[in-house]
């Protein structure tokens, strides 16, 4: 078996050059953008491709260097994966050469982990690189590889890497996961689509962008279902075939625009945008004070009457689907330090996501970080200019957020990080008005 192959791998991916935004904040955002594939899906469709020897084909895949780097492991593995056109990508996984996902994948991207579950599944075994490191604590994997343990999978782990095997195919079974995990879902899934028996995956996790690998998953020919809201049934099947899918919109992305509506007073129409997946993030935005209405293939998002009518502060506790998302706090803590009175903030779901609020902090934000789980913001602030440093992706977007909003020109290291995970944002925010500029670091 491949473990005979020494560590050392040639997978290199291009540096990513490190980038600094330059905004000059103060501006109302008005016009109209269009809503990218999300993310979220579209990792997980392109790793679901290796479940076939068939081809199959994604429109709507947003162009972000996530994609990118997925692109590359896959390439890596031996998997085609061709690009004819923007935002169209095309998977044939007619055999993989080497199963191996290199640590230098798993560093970029912890979503690199999802390929566990269908490689194993359809070839048998497959090693890959833990993608918390030695970190332990700190986003672990142990509840996907308990998943796949559950379906029979004989995992060893050393030197940071997790051998995993199938002795034969993969056995379908009950995978019950102590905690709602969204990716620890998916792998569980799409391992069980090749399984020899029925799964049982519960709790399961709700979020739109599982629904929408199910829908992909069926189209394959899998017998997917989610039979309870918080339950999936799998019955695998001995193969999947090819099939055509468009990635669902990105409801982060949607929220992102929401919000530089909301700290600008501007007036946004959101193209293509998600309505229905927006769960509570919703109705916070209702009780903050920004409309938020839909029209048939778009959201609009009116932040005009705050000119006249303050925003109001709210009470925030992220939580799995439908609640609202951990990905989108920062972005509603950048809202709620523009709204009057006290808000409470409590993170639920990670207990590293408030720390980059001290960055905000040094815009002029009124922030108390109570403990890793809880924050207090208290507002208005009129935020101003200055250098501040994204440490991830979310926070990233979440400062540009704060620089729209700020008076006077804030300048944004790291801003390379956002390009993991929004299409062409600088553009976009152009399109609407901010004045934004992307320049290398050092200029
Ligand atoms: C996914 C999303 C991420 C989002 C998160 C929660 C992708 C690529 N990423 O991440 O954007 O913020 O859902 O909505 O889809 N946990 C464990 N052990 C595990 C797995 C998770 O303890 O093996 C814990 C995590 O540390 C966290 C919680 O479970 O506290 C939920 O994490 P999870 O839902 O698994 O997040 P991801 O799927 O990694």
């Amino acid at each position: 078996m491949a473990d005979a192959r020494p560590f050392h791998w040639e997978f290199k991916p291009e540096p990513v050059a490190r980038e600094v935004l330059r905004i000059e904040g103060g501006r109302r955002l008005e016009g109209s953008v269009s809503i990218s594939g999300a993310k979220n899906a579209a990792l997980k469709l392109m790793a679901a491709a290796t479940l076939t020897g068939e081809r199959c084909r994604f429109t709507n895949v947003p162009e972000i260097e996530d994609v990118r780097v997925l692109t590359e492991v896959l390439r890596d593995i031996g998997v085609t994966v061709d690009h004819p056109a923007p935002n169209v990508y095309e998977i044939a996984s007619g055999d993989a050469e080497w199963l191996f996902v290199p640590l230098e994948a798993a560093a970029k991207m912890r979503a690199s982990f999802i390929l566990l579950g269908p490689l194993l599944s359809r070839f048998g075994r497959v090693i890959i690189s833990n993608p918390g490191g030695d970190r332990i604590g700190r986003r672990p994997v142990n509840l996907h590889v308990d998943a796949m343990r559950a379906l029979g999978a004989e995992i060893e782990y050393r030197n940071g890497y997790y051998f995993a095997k199938a002795p034969g195919r993969l056995r379908g079974g009950p995978v019950n996961f102590p905690q709602i995990t969204v990716m620890g879902t998916e792998n569980a899934m799409l391992a069980a689509t090749l399984a020899d028996g029925h799964t049982v995956i519960e709790p399961a996790a709700q979020e739109p962008e599982v629904d929408d690998l199910i829908e992909f998953l069926q189209k394959m020919g899998a017998q997917v279902e989610r039979t309870a809201p918080n339950r999936i049934e799998i019955e695998g099947r001995r193969r999947l075939r090819g099939a055509d899918h468009s990635v669902v919109p990105d409801r982060i992305e949607t929220g992102t625009f929401i919000v530089a509506a909301g700290v600008t007073h501007g007036r946004i129409t959101l193209e293509g945008a998600p309505y229905d997946h927006l769960g509570t993030f919703l109705n916070v935005m209702a009780e903050v004070g920004v409309s938020v209405s839909r029209t048939k293939d778009a959201i609009e998002v009116d932040a005009t009457a705050a000119d006249i009518t303050p925003l109001r502060s709210c009470n925030v506790e992220t939580q799995p689907y439908p609640g609202l998302a951990t990905d989108l706090q920062p972005p509603t803590c950048v809202l709620l330090t523009q709204a009057t009175g006290v808000s409470h903030v409590h993170e639920s779901v990670f207990e590293d996501r408030l720390e980059w609020l001290g960055e905000l902090r040094r815009m002029g934000a009124g922030v108390e970080i109570v403990d890793q789980h809880h924050a207090i913001i208290e507002g208005p602030t009129r935020l101003h200019g200055a250098e501040v440093e994204i440490g991830d992706l979310r926070a990233g977007a979440s400062l540009i957020l704060a620089a729209l909003a700020a008076d006077g020109v804030t300048t944004i290291g790291g801003a390379h990080h956002v390009h993991r995970g929004y299409e062409k944002i600088d553009a976009k925010f152009l399109e609407l008005g901010a004045r934004i500029e992307r320049l290398a670091e050092g200029t």
